[in-house]
């Protein structure tokens, strides 16, 4: 299966889908929407075609979308994966990926859907944080949910710290939901549930 990673900084969730090193998973492109993404380094060199469309050459929101889609589908993805991609997208686009758009955010969502999470979760007085992954529709971090893991949130945590415990599940996750999608086992159905199957 082809697999198209978006990224505008860091990349680590991108790397740790590249370092999982699925059976059946080619990630054919790492593109970015920021020349500067840290991530785009790793992917050259592991032999990843790494490309950049920059959101700030666009005049809309609209523009940029049909520029980055465009630059997706050449390489044939059946799956498009966000990671720490943080453009809003366009409900065009949105669409035209249904079923085969994952996202990762660092909360346990419905909770604390957009930015600044981990402050929002402290500031709330949470107990136990997380991170979901979820097929992407329309609204913001609302899509339905493929995969959660929880941690505990601990005295005396900032928002580094949680962060930080969050962000290891965030790479054990991902690689799984991505390893279910590759192996035929994750879906999202007409009537917009996640269906994922047991091992055959
Ligand atoms: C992750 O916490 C992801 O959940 C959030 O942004 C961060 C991106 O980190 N949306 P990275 O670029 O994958 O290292």
């Amino acid at each position: 299966k082809n697999i198209v990673i978006l990224i505008s900084g860091r990349g680590s969730n991108m790397e740790a889908i590249v370092r999982a090193q699925i059976p059946g998973a080619k990630i054919a492109a790492v593109i970015s929407n920021r020349p500067d993404a840290a991530g785009l380094a790793f992917a050259a060199s592991h032999g990843i075609a790494a490309q950049v469309v920059d959101h700030k050459a666009y005049p809309s929101r609209e523009a940029f979308d049909a520029a980055l889609a465009e630059t997706i589908d050449a390489h044939q993805p059946d799956l498009v994966v966000l990671a720490g991609f943080m453009r809003v997208l366009t409900d065009g686009f949105v669409g035209r990926y249904n079923g085969r758009l994952l996202n990762i955010h660092p909360s346990l969502l419905p909770s604390f859907p957009g930015l600044h999470t981990h402050q929002r979760a402290l500031e709330a007085g949470v107990r136990v944080a997380g991170t979901t992954v979820h097929f992407v529709t329309p609204t913001l971090d609302c899509g339905p949910i493929v995969i959660q893991a929880v941690v505990p949130v601990l005295d005396g945590d900032d928002e580094a710290a949680l962060a930080a415990r969050v962000l290891v599940q965030e790479h054990r996750i991902y690689p799984q939901a991505v390893r279910w999608f590759v192996e035929d086992r994750l879906s999202l159905t007409a009537d917009g549930k996640v269906r994922v199957t047991d091992e055959p």
